[in-house]
């Protein structure tokens, strides 16, 4: 990681106090002293300040049922944060793996690990994500063979230079299992996709481009992870297997 985060992960400084600290040429890294914040260092490098060494704290990783008007982003906006709903220390300091819609509600992984983020988000990483979509227009049942060999095959997106890639969609007819807090009486119009990458409102795109429109948006699973009975706004740490999966 960077010098500078590390210094951070190591100490309560800010990004700008750890650039300051190193600029004052106090920090040397194997003995050496250095001062560019982007220099790469690794857990076994010894970095010290004024001779004491920096043990960067253990990577957090959490997950959290997102509701409705509520944003993937460290800022607010219209819609507050959902890092507010995160009850931990520096919550701001994670960040999200993974961005829903204000709109979109279900499952959001957040850490401050980008490497581990990188393999949940990168399509490179062929990393499934599950959602439960709600359609505007239910889909014949004599059209629905034709629209899953659709998806299969990859759908064009306005503004997109190449194909999505092969995506698993699947017409729900049993409501049963619906975890979801969404209350659309039209179940017909109910399916799960599964895409394997994360285009900007790449859901709502994919069903756009097929003359669709999307009316609700759910996820319920990323890779294995599954939101499975959260409540809609609680969340948790990941357990030490649901954190292997992307390592
Ligand atoms: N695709 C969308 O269109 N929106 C989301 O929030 C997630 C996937």
């Amino acid at each position: 990681m960077r010098l500078d985060k590390f210094i951070c992960k190591s100490t309560e400084l800010t990004r700008n106090e750890a650039k300051k600290l190193l600029k004052s040429g106090e920090v040397r890294v194997n003995g050496e002293v250095a001062k560019n914040p982007a220099m790469q260092v690794h857990e076994n490098n010894d970095i010290t300040v004024d001779g004491q060494t920096l043990t960067a704290r253990t990577s957090r990783y959490f997950m959290l049922h997102k509701v409705a008007d509520s944003i993937c982003s460290n800022v607010d906006e219209i819609y507050p944060s959902v890092l507010h709903f995160l009850d931990v220390d520096r919550a701001f300091d994670l960040h999200i793996a993974g961005r829903l819609d204000a709109d979109t509600t279900g499952l959001v992984l957040i850490t401050d690990d980008g490497r581990w983020s990188h393999n949940v988000i990168s399509p490179k990483k062929d990393c499934k994500k599950v959602y439960r979509v709600w359609l505007r227009d239910a889909i014949p049942t004599e059209k629905a063979e034709a629209l899953i060999e659709h998806f299969t095959q990859g759908i064009q997106l306005q503004g997109e230079s190449s194909l999505t890639r092969p995506a698993v969609l699947e017409i729900v007819t049993d409501t049963d299992n619906d975890t979801s807090n969404i209350n659309v009486d039209n179940r017909a119009n109910e399916v799960l996709l599964t895409i394997t990458e994360g285009k900007y409102h790449q859901v709502k795109r994919m069903f756009a481009a097929v003359g669709n429109r999307v009316v609700g948006l759910h996820r319920e699973q990323i890779g294995e992870i599954k939101l499975a009975d959260l409540s809609a706004g609680e969340w948790r740490e990941l357990t030490a297997e649901e954190v292997a999966l992307f390592n």
